[in-house]
């Protein structure tokens, strides 16, 4: 059955990408969750969507140009609502802890931001950090730029690679780096456009970001392996009732 991936955690109820939001996608029962993670000026991985700050927490600046310490000065959870003014740019190895913590035993899907900026060496930090874990959860690896999967492949062939696909083109450019992947992760509207030829390979295709119950069932229908959603509990209910 089509897997549910709790999209930045569940960030359609909480905010994104922070440990409350990976705790509620874990509390709902999610399949998987998926997150992104940068470089931080001393070199530490953390856990963002954007290249700066400025949208998701009460501060401003480029991540790369930051140190973690200064990147915890900010409140991340406010933009969403008060109620999560507490919250803080989690480090990856802050969000690994949790999801031992509380025993998430699904798929961890680790998107690299390595599209805007490359941040030199991040595949290896990655790499290694989770090399020295020992982790009850599957990963994959995911990445809008082809060049950072080809580097994770040399260190770590054995881990799932998914290719982001930009916008709604699988670009002929991309055919060199076929052999490195293991699925895409298209947006939901290309596969709507390719509707015709997704059943033969939905189980190597991953799309985001649906939200909407319409949207959900035509995933259910296709059996893609998993989609990224906002709203992990809601897509839970929508599967409930496909399955009745
Ligand atoms: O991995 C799916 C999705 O997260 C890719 O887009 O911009 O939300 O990171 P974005
Ligand atoms: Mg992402």
């Amino acid at each position: 059955m089509t897997k549910i991936f709790a999209h930045r955690g569940s960030k359609g109820t909480h905010p994104e990408n922070t440990l409350v939001a990976f705790r509620e996608a874990v509390r709902v029962g999610s399949d998987g969750i998926e997150l992104d993670v940068q470089l931080s000026k001393d070199g530490q991985l953390v856990v963002i969507h954007d290249e700066s700050i400025d949208r998701t927490t009460d501060g401003e600046g480029l991540v790369g140009e930051m140190t973690v310490k200064e990147l915890k000065a900010y409140d991340a959870g406010s933009s969403f609502s008060s109620e999560y003014a507490d919250e803080k740019i989690p480090t990856f190895i802050e969000v690994l802890n949790l999801l031992t913590e509380v025993g998430f035993t699904g798929t961890l899907n680790i998107e690299l931001k390595t599209d805007q900026n490359d941040y030199p060496g991040i595949e290896e930090k990655l790499v290694d950090l989770i090399q020295k874990k020992q982790l009850n959860f599957e990963l994959i690896y995911s990445s809008f730029n082809p060049l950072t999967l080809e580097r994770l492949e040399k260190i770590d062939p054995v881990t799932k690679k998914a290719w982001i696909m930009v916008g709604d083109k699988f670009t002929i450019l991309f055919s060199k780096y076929l052999t490195l992947i293991d699925s895409i992760h298209p947006s939901f509207e290309w596969l709507c456009k390719s509707e015709t030829k997704i059943i033969n390979y939905s189980k190597y295709i991953r799309p985001w970001t649906v939200n909407d119950e319409c949207e959900m069932m035509k995933c259910f229908d296709y059996s893609v392996e998993a989609f990224h959603t906002d709203y992990p509990a809601r897509a839970i209910q929508v599967r409930n009732k496909f399955l009745e």
